[in-house]
C-alpha cells in the first residue's frame, strides 16, 4: 500500500528522463498513484517525452499535447481531462521558461520588456493557470505541487529574472492555497537543489553552483531527482494533510546555511 494509492493527477513538466516531473511522476507511481502527461506540442515533442514515460513502466499513457502559453492548449488539455477522467486529485507544475540569453551573469538589469514578461508567464502565472482548471475537477479535495528555486528569494548570479519569477511564483502558491483551501485542495511547491537538467542547463554558471552546494550544504551533496519526487509524493498525498501554502525546501539544508 503506497501514500498516493487510489489517486490520479496530471504531472506537466516532462521533457526526458532528467526532468523533476520524470521523477515525481516515478515516486507517484511507486507510491500506487496514477499520473496523466503533457508534453510540448509537436510530434518530435511527442516522441521524446512517450519515451521517457515508457521507461516509467507506463504502458499507453495518457498523454496530451499542452503548451501552457496558450489558454486555448490548456482548455483542451484540462477539458480532455473533465470528459475522459471525471476528477482529479492532484496537480504537478513542473515547467518553466526564460530566455537563456538573459540567464548569464552580469545580465539582468537590462532584462527587456519582453524577456520578463515571458519568464514571468510561463514559470509563474500558468501555476494559477493550470490551478483554476484543475480545481473544478478536484471534487474531493486535492494536491497541488509546483517546482522553485533558492534563487527566488536570495540573489543567485546568472538565475536572474527567473529568480523573480519564482518569488513570483511562490508568492502564488500562498495566495492559491489562501483560496482553495475551502476545498481542500492544497497548494505547495518545493524549492529544489540544482541537478543537471535541459532547463538547468540554460543558467550560466550551473556546474560551480553544483561544486559550491555539494561544499556547503550541510549533507555534503547535491540532490538526486529522487529526493524531490519522494517529497512532491509525500506533498500530494494524504500524509501532509495540514500542510498547505508552504515552499518546502529539498536542497539537502543548502538555504538554512548562513555561509
Ligand atoms: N534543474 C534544477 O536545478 C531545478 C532546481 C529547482 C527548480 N527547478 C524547476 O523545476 C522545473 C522543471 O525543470 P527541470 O529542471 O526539470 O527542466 P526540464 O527542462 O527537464 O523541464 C522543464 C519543462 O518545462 C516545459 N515547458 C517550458 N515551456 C513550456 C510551455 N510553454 N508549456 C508547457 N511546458 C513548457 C518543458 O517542455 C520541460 O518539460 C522548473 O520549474 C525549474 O525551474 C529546476
Amino acid at each position: 500500500m503506497g501514500c498516493m494509492d487510489g489517486k490520479t493527477g496530471l504531472v506537466v513538466g516532462i521533457a526526458n528522463d532528467r526532468s523533476y516531473a520524470w521523477f515525481i511522476a516515478k515516486s507517484i507511481l511507486r507510491e500506487g498513484g496514477t499520473c496523466l502527461f503533457t508534453h510540448l506540442p509537436g510530434e518530435k515533442m511527442e516522441r521524446r517525452v512517450r519515451k521517457a514515460v515508457e521507461a516509467l513502466g507506463v504502458e499507453d499513457p495518457w498523454l496530451m499535447p499542452m503548451d501552457a502559453s496558450s489558454d486555448e492548449s490548456m482548455d483542451v488539455a484540462f477539458d480532455a481531462i473533465g470528459s475522459q477522467h471525471g476528477t482529479l486529485d492532484y496537480l504537478v507544475h513542473s515547467i518553466a521558461f526564460a530566455d537563456r540569453d538573459w540567464l548569464k551573469e552580469g545580465k539582468f538589469v537590462g532584462t527587456p520588456r519582453d524577456v520578463f514578461t515571458q519568464a514571468m508567464d510561463i514559470s509563474a502565472w500558468t501555476y494559477m493557470a493550470m490551478a483554476n482548471r484543475a480545481a473544478p475537477l478536484m471534487s474531493d479535495g486535492g494536491g497541488m505541487v509546483a517546482m522553485s528555486y533558492y534563487g527566488a528569494e536570495k540573489a543567485v548570479p546568472g538565475y536572474n529574472v527567473m529568480g523573480v519569477a519564482k518569488a513570483a511564483l511562490e508568492a502564488t502558491t500562498r495566495y492559491l492555497a489562501m483560496e482553495l483551501g475551502e476545498k481542500n485542495i492544497r497548494v505547495n511547491s518545493i524549492s529544489g537543489g540544482p541537478i543537471r537538467t535541459m532547463s538547468s542547463m540554460a543558467v550560466g554558471g550551473f556546474s560551480q553552483i553544483l561544486d559550491w552546494v555539494e561544499q556547503k550544504a550541510p549533507l555534503k551533496r547535491n540532490v538526486t531527482g529522487q529526493d524531490v519526487g519522494d517529497s512532491a509524493a509525500w506533498l500530494l498525498s494524504p500524509l501532509a494533510s495540514g500542510v498547505t501554502g508552504q515552499t518546502i525546501y529539498v536542497d539537502c539544508g543548502y538555504s538554512s546555511m548562513g555561509l
